[in-house]
C-alpha cells in the first residue's frame, strides 16, 4: 500500500453477515449481492467460508468468477484443509485473499480450542506458511483479540507477519470494546511489534454494545488501522457488525476530520441496503442512519421550513449521494420484454438463460396487471421469487381465498403444491395471517415454530407490495422466509412456504466460531 491515507473497505456481508440466524443465502443471491458490492467499488469482498459447506464453496467460486474489480476473500480456520479449500474456491478470482484466524484469548484457547498458548502460536505460523503456497495476499485475525493478553498478541502477530501475513485484522469478536481503549490497544500493538509496518492493520467490530462504528473509527484514528471490516445494514450475528453505510458516510461527511481516501461509490449504498434486506428478510428499521426510510424525512414543520430555505440547515448529507433519488417508477403494464430486460441489466441482475428472463417477465406482467406502477424494489422481489422457483421449490404457493369481518372468526382457504401435487386446505385463526398459517399446517404439519413475523411496504403508498418475513425455527435451525405481494395475506402465505422450503433443504454449514 503506497498511500498512507487510503482506507480499505472490506465487506463481510456474505460471510459474517450470513452467520446471522436465518440470513443464509443461495448461491445466486450471493452473486447478486457481490455484483452490487463491486458496483459500489468495495475493495475486498469476503465471499464466504469455503470449508463451511459445499454450498459456501460453490458460492465463493461463482463470485470469484463473476467479480473482476474487487479482491475476493475466503475465511478459513488455521488448518491446512480449510486453507486448501479456500484456495480452490478462490482459484477463478483475478485478485484473491485468504483470511485465516485462530482464537487468542485465554477463555477461547482454554474452553473452545482446548489448546495451550504455545500450540496456538505454532498453529498460526503454520497456517500462514500454508496460505503462502496459494497467494501473497494473506489476512490473519486473532479471534477475540480485544479480550486477549497483549504480550501474547505481540508474539503471535509478530510471528505471523514474519511468516508473510500482509493484513492484521484486530477483531472485537463479542462487541466488548470501548472506543478509546480499542484504539489505544491497536496503537500500542503497532508500536510494540517490530515488523508491524510490514502489514496493513484492520478492525473488525461487533455491535453488542452499539459501539461497532465508534470502535472501528477509533481503531482508524487512534490505532492507525487502514482497513475497516463491515457489513451492509450492519447485518451479523447477535447485534450485528459495523455498518458499512455508517462508517463510509461518517468518513465522507466528516472528511475534514478523518482526512482519509475511500474508493466507495456512495450512490450505490441504498440499492445495496435494499437488496440485502430483501434477500435475507432482515428489515431495516425506519430510523436507521443513512439507509432507514426516515433518514432523510423531515416531519417537523420547523425542520421542513429550514430545509426549504437551505437544505444544510438540517441535513448533513444529500439523499441522492447515498442513492435515495434512484428510487423511481420504472415500468408499467405496457412495458415490453426489452424494457424489462434493460432494467434488469441496469439493476445488475444477470439471469442465466432466456428461459429465466421469460419466466421473470411473465411474473412481471402478472404483477403489472394488479399494480399500476412497478418500482425497482418490485423487480428485485420478483427476481428473488423466480430464483427460488428455479431452484425447485418443494412447497409452491398457488392461490388463496380469505375472509375476515368484525365480530367473525377469520378463515382462509389456501391452495399450494408439494413437489408439483396440489392440495387445498382450510383453516381459522385469531386473524387472517393466523388462519392462513393454520390452513397450511393442516397439510404441511411441519412442526416449525414461528418466532418472528414482520411486514413492510416495499415502496411508497397504499398500492405498494407488502414484503413479509417469517422466521421459523425447528430443532435448533432458524430460517427466514420472505414473500411479497400486493395482498399482504398472500405475501404472508408465500413467506411461510418460503420458510418451509428453507427448512426442507438440507443445507448444513460449519460455523467458524464454534
Ligand atoms: O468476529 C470475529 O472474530 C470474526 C473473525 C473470524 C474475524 O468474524
Ligand atoms: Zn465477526
Amino acid at each position: 500500500m503506497t498511500n498512507a491515507n487510503r482506507l480499505i473497505i472490506f465487506d463481510t456481508t456474505l460471510r459474517d453477515g450470513e452467520q446471522s440466524p436465518g440470513a443464509s443465502m443461495t448461491k445466486d443471491e450471493k452473486v447478486r449481492i457481490a455484483r452490487q458490492l463491486e458496483r459500489m467499488r468495495v475493495d475486498v469482498i469476503e465471499a464466504g467460508f469455503a470449508a463451511a459447506s459445499p454450498g459456501d464453496f460453490e458460492a465463493i467460486r461463482a463470485i470469484a468468477g463473476a467479480v473482476r474489480e474487487s479482491t475476493i476473500c475466503s475465511l478459513s480456520r488455521a488448518n491446512d484443509r480449510d486453507i486448501a479449500r479456500a484456495a480452490e474456491a478462490l482459484a477463478p478470482a483475478e485478485r484473491k485473499r485468504i483470511h485465516t484466524f485462530i482464537a487468542t484469548s485465554p477463555l477461547h484457547m482454554r474452553m473452545k480450542l482446548r489448546m495451550e498458548p504455545e500450540q496456538v502460536l505454532e498453529q498460526a505460523k503454520i497456517a500462514i506458511r500454508c496460505a503462502r503456497q496459494y497467494t501473497d495476499d494473506i489476512e490473519f485475525s486473532p479471534e477475540d483479540g480485544s479480550r486477549s493478553d497483549e504480550d501474547f498478541l505481540c508474539r503471535v502477530l509478530e510471528a505471523v507477519i514474519a511468516e508473510g501475513a500482509t493484513t492484521i485484522n484486530f477483531p472485537d469478536t463479542v462487541g466488548y470494546a470501548v472506543p478509546e481503549v480499542f484504539g489505544a490497544t491497536i496503537k500500542r500493538l503497532r508500536e510494540r511489534i517490530p515488523n508491524s509496518d510490514k502489514a496493513i492493520w484492520s478492525v473488525h467490530c461487533h455491535n453488542d454494545l452499539g459501539l461497532a462504528v465508534a470502535n472501528s473509527l477509533a481503531g482508524v484514528m487512534i490505532g492507525g488501522a487502514r482497513q475497516i471490516e463491515c457489513t451492509i445494514n450492519g447485518l451479523g450475528e447477535r447485534a450485528g457488525n459495523t455498518a458499512l453505510e455508517e462508517v463510509v458516510m461518517a468518513l465522507r461527511t466528516r472528511g475534514d476530520h478523518f482526512k482519509l481516501e475511500l474508493g466507495i461509490d456512495t450512490t450505490q449504498i441504498v440499492a445495496a441496503s435494499k437488496m440485502v434486506s430483501q434477500i435475507t428478510g432482515f428489515a431495516v428499521q425506519p430510523n436507521k442512519a443513512v439507509v432507514g426510510a426516515n433518514a432523510f424525512a423531515h416531519a417537523s414543520g420547523i425542520h421542513q421550513d429550514g430545509i426549504l430555505k437551505a437544505r444544510e440547515t438540517y441535513e448533513i448529507m444529500r439523499a441522492e449521494d447515498v442513492g435515495w433519488a434512484a428510487n423511481k417508477i420504472v415500468l408499467g403494464k405496457l412495458s415490453g420484454r426489452n424494457a424489462f430486460k434493460e432494467r434488469l441489466r441496469e439493476l445488475g441482475i444477470a439471469l442465466d438463460s432466456e428461459a429465466e428472463v421469460n419466466a421473470a417477465f411473465a411474473r412481471f406482467k402478472e404483477l403489472a396487471d394488479r399494480k399500476s406502477e412497478i418500482f425497482d424494489e418490485d423487480i428485485m422481489a420478483l427476481v428473488s421469487d423466480e430464483e427460488h422457483a428455479q431452484e425447485g421449490e418443494h412447497y409452491r404457493f398457488v392461490s388463496l381465498a380469505q375472509r375476515s369481518e368484525t365480530g367473525e372468526i377469520p378463515s382462509a382457504k389456501v391452495v399450494f403444491a408439494i413437489d408439483g401435487k396440489e392440495f387445498t386446505c382450510e383453516g381459522e385463526g385469531d386473524g387472517p395471517v393466523d388462519a392462513t398459517v393454520n390452513a397450511i399446517e393442516k397439510i404441511a404439519a411441519s412442526g416449525a415454530e414461528l418466532v418472528l413475523f414482520s411486514i413492510n411496504a416495499i415502496s411508497n403508498g397504499t398500492q405498494s407490495q407488502g414484503e413479509v418475513t417469517m422466521r421459523l425455527s425447528r430443532s435448533g435451525r432458524i430460517v427466514n422466509g420472505v414473500g411479497s405481494d400486493p395482498d399482504i395475506i398472500v405475501a404472508s402465505a408465500k413467506a411461510y412456504l418460503s420458510g418451509l422450503n428453507k427448512l426442507h433443504s438440507k443445507i448444513e454449514r460449519v460455523n467458524p466460531q464454534q
